[in-house]
């Protein structure tokens, strides 16, 4: 089944495509890969990677060619054995044209519906800078994509934190409309009081409700443990945050720089029930800039396949790749029980574990090898989760966003929803 894998960090410059276009590349090795540049002002991977672009987004858009003969192979001079012969990319427009640089509805539209169909295992999407909705609707809606930011720019961290924000108020915001899927469950007068309540937990001006939990026990407090109020705490806690840190220079380095702020900004200004999961890291290194200038991804140089190891090893290391990728289950009865019930220096003692873990198992390894652990541990995770806790079978407009969590019915258990098909209601 097809997996759309949104790669964003809301600043620019922190390594989006050059994570995605070797992530991409790595994942070809376990399934037909295809990655999109949805960069469209600055067509960045095709500047990252040597090949001869015969169509692109241009011809998609204004010359009516499908998807699927827009995309780019690898040329044999880049793969000369063909080990990345599942691997194509779709390449942005040339130059910089307005059309295209900011997508119009229709334009977005008819991309997520050409990408939807595209006959792969995984879609990668390397997407621009900022917060816009030429980024906001290509990630998911029930988890965060994979966000990429580095030790080294505190203001990429804070934006990868936005992002998540965004996306989940994005959610709530359709949740909680006055026609979508809880107005049968919760009266209007109900409904405008938990809007009126985002405005003021979204906005960052005002600290009188800082983020979602303190406004779910603000509602827990006003109503009870009302269906609204449940659901609500299980969108919020189903909402998985996927995560790979670029310019990695050490555990420590990383998880006071990065990894802390991020978990600690999350906790204060979104919410501390959202599980939080490290991918794994790259390593700063000259060879990947080196790669990038060349326009030769540092994949496809002297790519290894993981060597066959002794039992007892390999199943050490399956172990630390599966450090910290399970969804928090929570055993607590009520909302409240929950909320009180979270202990916020344990997830952060708790990212510190996987990074401790990672590092034990990957600290010998070249910086390519980098991207091809990332690959497994997004494999186990779109493996082990259900869908859509990860990655995403198909992008969804904004209205078939809306119908979807419209259709939904059955209620979810906290920390074990799939949230595409299953809107949480009472
Ligand atoms: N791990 C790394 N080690 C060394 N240099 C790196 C690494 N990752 C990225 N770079 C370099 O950092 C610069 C920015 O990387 P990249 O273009 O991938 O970022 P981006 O987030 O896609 O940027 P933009 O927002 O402009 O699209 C490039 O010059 C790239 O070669
Ligand atoms: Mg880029």
């Amino acid at each position: 089944m097809r997996r759309i894998l949104p790669v964003a960090s809301g600043k620019g410059g922190v390594g989006k495509t050059t994570f995605a276009t070797n992530f991409a590349l790595a994942l070809s090795r376990l399934g037909p890969t295809v990655l999109v540049d949805l960069d469209t002002g600055t067509s960045s991977v095709r500047n990252t990677i040597e090949a001869e672009v015969t169509r692109d987004l241009y011809h998609f858009f204004r010359r009516g060619e499908p998807l699927e003969r827009c995309l780019t192979p690898l040329p044999k001079r880049l793969d000369p054995q063909g080990v990345f012969r599942n691997f194509a990319f779709v390449a942005a427009p040339r130059h910089a044209m307005e059309e295209f640089t900011l997508l119009s509805d229709e334009h977005r539209v008819r991309l997520m519906r050409a990408i939807n169909s595209l006959a792969a295992d995984f879609v990668v999407l390397d997407l621009r800078a900022g917060l816009d909705v030429n980024v906001l609707d290509f990630l998911p809606h029930s988890n965060s994509g994979i966000l990429v930011f580095t030790p080294h720019h505190q203001a990429a961290t804070m934006a990868a934190a936005d992002i998540v924000k965004a996306l989940l108020f994005r959610k709530l915001r359709l949740v909680f409309a006055a026609d979508g899927p809880l107005a049968t469950a919760a009266s209007r007068k109900q409904l405008e009081a938990v809007n009126a309540l985002l405005d003021r937990v979204e906005d960052a001006y005002d600290d009188s409700i800082p983020n979602l939990d303190a406004f779910l026990m603000d509602l827990v407090e006003a109503f009870g443990e009302v269906p609204l109020v449940t659901a609500l705490a299980e969108n919020v806690a189903s909402f998985g945050v996927y995560f790979v840190l670029n310019l990695f220079d050490g555990v420590r380095e990383s998880f006071e720089g990065a990894v802390a702020p991020f978990v600690r900004t999350l906790q204060a200004y979104v919410s501390a029930q959202l599980s939080v999961h490290n991918l794994g890291w790259i390593v700063a290194s000259p060879e990947v800039h080196k790669a990038n200038c060349e326009r030769r991804p540092i994949v496809l140089q002297q790519w290894r396949e993981a060597k066959p190891k002794d039992p007892v090893s390999s199943e050490l290391e399956e172990l630390a790749l599966q450090a910290g990728l399970t969804p928090r289950q929570s055993a607590a009865k009520s909302v409240k029980d929950y909320l009180v019930s979270i202990d916020r220096d344990q997830a952060l003692l708790e990212q510190l574990e996987v990074l401790k873990a990672m590092h034990r198992h990957t600290a010998t390894r070249q910086v390519r090898d980098n991207f091809a652990y990332i690959a497994r541990r997004a494999i186990h995770t779109l493996d082990t989760l259900p869908p859509d806790r990860f990655g995403q079978r198909r992008l969804l407009t904004p209205l078939e966003l809306f119908q979807v969590l419209l259709r939904g019915t059955q209620p979810v258990t906290r920390g074990d929803a799939d949230g595409a098909d299953a809107a949480p209601l009472p």
